[in-house]
């Protein structure tokens, strides 16, 4: 039976591209809408070196119902959507929030409602850890306690999970599944696609291995007097184009009717907390290259430890992020590398 078209909202981005190519790869039909605010256009070419097929895509804003409902008319085999249009910088929502609940929350609600118009089965929608705030208890599951949020960031994510769940029980004709994801991280193993931050990065992968390359002087580690085994924050790494596959059994539940519940929550995660300094160290013995770091102070707001409890994940949707660690830094190194032999950095 033909699949299938599936919308993917900021396709052309870090975690929508590798999707994308996990969906075309799976037989669906993928639309890209992107307004290109923090990715290039030339991805498509990535995405098609490595599936052969390039994407259909509509640059273009959410937000701007007009552009929707254009899609929506043009591409009428769209059943699912997966959104992954939002702006996701914690320190820029700081100083800008109107932009983040404006773009995050117009974007969700202008998708929600031409879903009943356009008779779209589901929406997978990507929030984050950041919802748990700096967990009682780790690893976490989905009935862990939702913190208040730090960052107009986080809170978009937090609200964007209300909103899905109001218009879902106010008896909407469709379904979500939200996706919690922990710390994504790496690039495809082609080095196509990876991840491209504007300007110098706030996350640590990117800046490490910009380090790495030279690019940057040293990796400040930030913060080694926390409650830790040793010294250094926690976090759940999971490899992105394990995070993508998820994506791809989750709309696939959406458009085959096959959800237990109207809104279903599931952590993606490996289980496994890791310390940045027990990263850099994978890092390098992965890639048999140094990565000059020194400890800097403590960075505002950051979470202490947090990884998850990935089993319903596992059970529920049969999906486990298997890429060790040491292979997704490698993969991230080889992105890295062929970023400057395309000249980009
Ligand atoms: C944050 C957000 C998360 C969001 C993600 C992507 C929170 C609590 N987390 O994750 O929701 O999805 O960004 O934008 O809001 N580090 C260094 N040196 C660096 C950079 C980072 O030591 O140069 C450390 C940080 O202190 C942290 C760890 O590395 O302990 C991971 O940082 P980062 O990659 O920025 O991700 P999070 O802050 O975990």
């Amino acid at each position: 039976m033909k699949k299938p078209g599936i919308l993917v909202t900021g396709g052309t981005g870090y975690i929508g591209s590798h999707t994308t190519v996990e969906l075309i790869n799976a037989g669906y039909h993928v639309v890209i809408i992107d307004n290109l605010s923090n990715s290039n256009v030339a991805v498509l070419d990535g995405i098609e070196a490595i599936t052969g097929v390039r994407p259909d895509f509509v640059e273009g804003d959410c937000t701007d119902m007009a552009t929707l409902e254009g899609l929506f008319e043009k591409y009428t085999d769209i059943k699912g959507i997966i959104n992954f249009a939002a702006s996701k910088a914690v320190g820029e929502s700081v100083q800008k929030p109107i932009l983040y609940y404006r773009n995050n929350l117009n974007t969700l609600m202008n998708l929600l409602e031409c879903m009943g118009r356009f008779g779209v089965d589901g929406i997978v929608f990507s929030s984050s850890c950041t919802v748990y705030g700096e967990p009682d208890v780790n690893p976490v599951t989905e009935q862990s306690p939702i913190k208040p949020a730090t960052s107009p960031y986080g809170n978009t994510k937090q609200i964007s999970e209300e909103i899905i769940e109001d218009v879902i029980h106010s008896g909407a004709p469709f379904k979500s599944i939200i996706l919690r994801y922990f710390n994504p991280v790496g690039a495809h193993p082609s080095a196509l696609i990876g991840e491209l931050p504007n300007g110098v990065p706030q996350n640590l992968i990117p800046y490490l291995t910009q380090t790495a390359i030279g690019i940057r002087k040293e990796l400040s580690v930030f913060g080694n007097d926390y409650p830790t085994p040793d010294g250094t924050c926690i976090r759940d790494f999971i490899n992105v184009v394990d995070l993508a596959k998820a994506h791809v059994i989750a709309v696939e539940r959406l458009v085959e009717n096959k959800c237990l519940e109207p809104v279903e929550i599931f952590n993606l995660g490996t289980g496994n907390g890791v310390s940045v300094l027990e990263l850099i160290n994978t890092f390098e013995e992965a890639t048999g290259v140094k990565v000059p770091h020194r400890f800097a102070p403590r960075r505002e707001g950051d979470i202490i430890q947090v990884w998850a409890d990935p089993r319903k994940a596992n059970e529920v949707l049969g999906w486990k992020a298997d890429t060790s660690l040491a292979d997704t830094m490698s993969s991230a190194w080889k992105w890295q590398l062929a970023l400057r032999e395309k000249g980009i950095m």
